[in-house]
């Protein structure tokens, strides 16, 4: 560290010199609320994530989780509140390919293209070299298939391209919705050591799931939404005391139900 940095520099007094702003977090929603007509899909929601963490977003079918994701991809636009990812809303972003990553329900793929292609038209949309494209086709395992048309994959091997994509750019934020959605069960380990990892070089993961004992050794945070509204935001560490598990953390905050 030079002795120009103004975290390590020393004041006249002698004290360290501290920034005036704490950390930016990465994700910040601020009284979020979205309206479609008379749905109320998100009511009033605040939140925000710090780098290094692995967050498991949880709740109902239909409790919001997708539509909190999309707003943090600048998808859809809130009716009310700000949702943001370093600070900024998405759109901001410069480089936003290698900032956040993202795979959300609908992955959005030519059927007659070839994974390979796939993701070479991504990485060239994203100024990203091509031979990235080879590096994450190998980290998902996908190298022998990456040559045939993507309409012969299987729903496992759709969930690894789009992971792939979302890895183009070696983004700080990973957002994933439903990522284990088909993998078989190494793949699903696979993702779990993946994300703890990511998350170890100070990278930050929001990962929306309903497979409960997944998400419980995979992530350090969870944020439950039920209805719409924020239920919980916590350590899994807290939640999950006195033999409890996530699960009946789970049910207990939640009525299961979908509305
Ligand atoms: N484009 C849309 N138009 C109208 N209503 C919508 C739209 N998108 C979402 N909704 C509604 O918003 C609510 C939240 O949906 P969302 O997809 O965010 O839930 P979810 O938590 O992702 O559910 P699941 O676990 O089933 O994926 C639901 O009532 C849904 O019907
Ligand atoms: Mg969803």
């Amino acid at each position: 560290m030079s002795a120009t940095n103004s975290e390590a520099a020393i004041s006249a007094a002698g004290q360290p010199f501290m920034p005036r702003q704490p950390r930016e977090p990465v994700v910040r929603l601020g009284s979020v609320t979205k309206r479609y007509g008379e749905v109320l899909a998100i009511d009033d929601v605040t939140f925000s994530l710090d780098a290094g963490t692995v967050t498991g977003f949880l709740g109902p079918n239909g409790a919001g989780k997708t539509t909190t994701l999309r707003l943090l991809l600048g998808l859809t636009e809130p009716t009310a509140g700000q949702a943001l990812v370093f600070g900024r809303r998405y759109r901001e972003l410069d480089q936003p390919a290698r900032r956040v990553g993202a795979v959300l329900e609908s992955n959005d793929f030519h059927p007659g293209r070839s994974g390979r292609d796939h993701l070479r038209m991504l990485a060239l949309a994203a100024q990203i070299p091509p031979r990235r494209v080879e590096e994450v086709l190998a980290l998902v395992e996908m190298e022998a298939a990456a040559d045939r048309r993507v309409r012969t994959y299987s729903l496992g091997m759709r969930q690894r391209l789009g992971l792939a994509g979302a890895l183009l750019g070696e983004p700080e934020l990973l957002v994933l919705d439903e990522p284990t959605n088909g993998l078989d069960p190494a793949g699903v380990r696979w993702l779990r050591t993946f994300l703890r990892r990511y998350a170890a070089r100070g990278r930050t993961v929001l990962v929306a799931s309903h497979v409960l004992a997944e998400v419980a050794h995979a992530v350090d945070r969870v944020v439950i939404i039920n209805d719409g509204r924020l239920v919980v935001h916590a350590g899994i560490d807290g939640l999950t005391t006195g033999g409890r598990t996530l699960e009946d953390a789970y049910l207990e905050l939640t009525s299961g139900e979908a509305r």
